[in-house]
């Protein structure tokens, strides 16, 4: 039994929110925790490089944990081989009406409705000003829209602009269910403009900055199979260099025994894993391989890491699992996927990208 699951009992019996904020103030505050129980060991079969980026691991940190890059350096400790940071929005804002996360424990899940509560964009810049230069870890910047904000693009050009030379990557995340119509940029009318928009962006900064910061678009779980084939060529056409698959999903149609289960907001956790790995495979098909995916969505174990992999995805992330089984499971998915791939006979996790398909 690892010592946070002797702790679990203690922190569940606190308001979700409240024990993910006591959480990140105490490793903000004791940033040396993270080396004491953890090695960060490193595997070769493991390393692969994406758009010109190392990575040691294709374990990541998804979005939504450290939303204003508070602790970006504590978390690269845990031996993640990349950690996401916010969504970050222009404007601090406080989000949704409180209670607004829920463990789903008979579920291994967990519903949100925050709506991008955040610190805003100058606050992010701060802490990313302070970590950048020390983080020998991929540092990806996730950003998304005020709520009040009508023309989307209005927040995120600006932000792509403040952010796309500190940032292993940008996430132009369009997927959230908890801002109002914020996912209607996905069809494919709008996607195709705003797409285009960002991307004439994106070549401005690139000449300005002399680095070509790879743009990722992160999409819902909840499309239909003509809306993601939609999306997937609409992604090409505008020489998007990457995807995240997937976000939570607003399905409850999922067999879920939890009391919350019907509480309004995006599901996470090992409920999302099947349908997300749909998805992604359908994005791996429809995108031709041509360009990396993000998988994530319900991975709980190596095995799981493992199927996104053989779906589709070069790297992972997890979000969820850590909150029931804690960051030492980092380090596990580790050994056992380095092992895993071995005994298939792989010589590198790149071979086993979209195996399955
Ligand atoms: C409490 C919570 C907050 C989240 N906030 C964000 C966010 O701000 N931006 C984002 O792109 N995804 C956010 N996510 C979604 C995760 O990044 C991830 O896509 C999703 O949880 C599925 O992964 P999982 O099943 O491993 O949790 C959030 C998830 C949770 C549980």
């Amino acid at each position: 039994m690892s010592f946070y699951q002797i702790l679990r009992p203690a922190i569940f019996k606190l308001d979700a929110e409240k024990a993910h904020h006591a959480a990140i103030n105490f490793l903000k505050f004791c940033p040396k925790t993270a080396t004491l129980f953890c090695l960060n060991r490193h595997y070769e079969n493991l390393r692969s490089k994406l758009w010109d980026i190392d990575f040691t691991n294709p374990i990541g940190m998804a979005a939504g944990f450290d939303k204003n890059a508070e602790i970006a350096l504590t978390l690269e400790k845990f031996g993640f081989g990349f950690v996401e940071c916010g969504t970050v929005t222009p404007l601090a804002q406080k989000g949704n009406e409180t209670p607004r996360i829920f463990r789903l424990e008979e579920d291994a899940a967990i519903i949100n409705r925050l709506g991008f509560n955040n610190l805003g964009a100058e606050v992010f810049a701060q802490n990313v000003a302070q970590i950048s230069a020390k983080m020998r870890t991929p540092f990806a910047i996730n950003i998304g829209k005020n709520k009040d904000t009508e023309d989307a693009l209005l927040d995120y050009l600006p932000l792509l602009e403040k952010f796309y030379e500190s940032a292993a990557y940008v996430t132009v995340n369009i997927s959230s269910p908890n801002t109002k119509n914020l996912r209607d940029l996905q069809n494919e009318n709008q996607l195709d403009l705003f797409l285009s928009e960002i991307m004439k962006k994106k070549n401005q900064l690139q000449i300005l900055h002399k680095k070509n910061t790879p743009i990722l678009l992160k999409v819902a779980p909840d499309l239909t199979v003509e809306e993601q084939e939609k999306i997937a060529i609409t992604v090409l056409k505008n020489q998007i260099d990457g995807m995240i698959i997937s976000n939570t999903t607003i399905e409850r149609d999922l067999n879920l025994q939890s009391a919350h289960a019907k509480e309004i907001g995006g599901l996470s956790g090992a409920p999302l894993f099947a349908k997300s790995n749909e998805t992604l495979k359908n994005f791996y098909r429809f995108t031709g391989g041509k360009i990396p995916l993000i998988g994530v969505g319900g991975i709980a174990s190596a095995s799981d890491a493992y199927e996104k992999i053989k779906c589709g995805a070069s790297l992972v992330q997890i979000y969820s699992a850590f909150i029931y089984q804690g960051f030492g499971l980092v380090e596990k998915i580790k050994k056992d996927l380095s092992q895993k791939i071995a005994a298939d006979g792989f010589k590198n996790i790149s071979q086993a990208v979209g195996t399955k398909n």
